[in-house]
């Protein structure tokens, strides 16, 4: 279960990057945090999330650069847009946003072949102190998580790291979802889970690209997915959040590949 370098291997096979693959992460992931930048004005009360998606389209195409998720198992958005207890690929609709609502927008773009996948969530107005305690909170689990990613460490101590943040605050951390190996495809090993015991799992070593996405509930951590094969919900209808940041092991540590240019990497952002 340890990396190896090399094009032709399987998908349970984590591929080891050179210098080439950190360039082409840096692009890829920074086009997809300016997606995630461009859309913060316009998340307001009555607009709906099929006009953001529309407006991430239309970016992501004009430099010169494609959705990861049109097309992909049948999906046919630039965005999930997952409000309030929607954990996860909600699917961008009609329904107007309404002052209060907590909704994660995740983009992956596609630049040169490679991918940066990343999601944040975002204020409608001024959402409940609980639903903003719940977003500071999911916010710094991903950097725990992040944190705990460095050579020689293993995948094991991300998940730790993030549960126990977590549950130290009465919030539970998703099962269902993880993050995952990622580059010149969407989706490939490792799975990194969000709850787990330290030192267990596959040894980080530079080269390693992968997501590291928590998603978190005030509630119980179970999910339902609903009719339309896609949107996860909380089985007990409480709130959830997550942040995504796509990020490659160096030889020091990590690098994060979807960091905000602007610097609008977590709410309230600037009106
Ligand atoms: N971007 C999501 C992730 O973090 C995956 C979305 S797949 C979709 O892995 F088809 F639902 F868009
Ligand atoms: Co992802
Ligand atoms: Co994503």
């Amino acid at each position: 279960m340890h990396g190896v370098t090399g094009a032709d291997l399987d998908e349970r096979t984590i591929v080891i990057h050179d210098a080439e693959g950190f360039a082409g992460m840096r692009k890829a992931g920074r086009l997809a945090a300016e997606v995630l930048d461009m859309l913060v004005p316009h998340v307001q009360p009555g607009v709906s999330t099929l006009a953001l998606d529309a407006l991430a389209y239309e970016f992501i195409l004009a430099r010169g650069a494609v959705p990861a998720t049109i097309f992909y198992r049948g999906y046919s958005h630039s965005l999930c847009t997952s409000v309030n207890h929607v954990i996860c690929h909600g699917i961008p609709s009609e329904r107007p946003l309404r002052e209060g609502d907590i909704v994660n927008i995740d983009v992956t773009v596609v630049v040169d072949g490679w991918h940066g996948d990343t999601s944040r969530m975002y204020y409608v107005g001024t959402p409940p102190l609980k639903a903003r305690r719940l977003v500071d909170l999911t916010f710094e689990c991903l950097w725990r998580g992040i944190e705990a990613a460095r050579p020689g460490a293993r995948l094991g101590d991300i998940g730790h790291a993030i549960q126990t943040h977590a549950e130290k605050n009465r919030c539970s951390v998703v099962r269902d979802f993880c993050g995952h190996g990622l580059g010149r495809r969407f989706h490939m090993a490792p799975n990194v889970v969000h709850a787990g015991r330290p030192g267990t799992g596959p040894e980080l070593v530079p080269g390693m690209f992968f997501t590291i996405e928590p998603m978190l509930n005030l509630g119980r951590p179970e999910s339902k997915i609903l009719e339309d094969g896609w949107t996860a919900v909380t089985r007990d209808r409480s709130l959830s959040a997550q942040f995504e940041h796509s990020v490659g092991i160096t030889e020091d540590g990590v690098e994060v590949f979807t960091l905000s240019p602007a610097g609008l990497d977590r709410p309230p952002y600037p009106v």
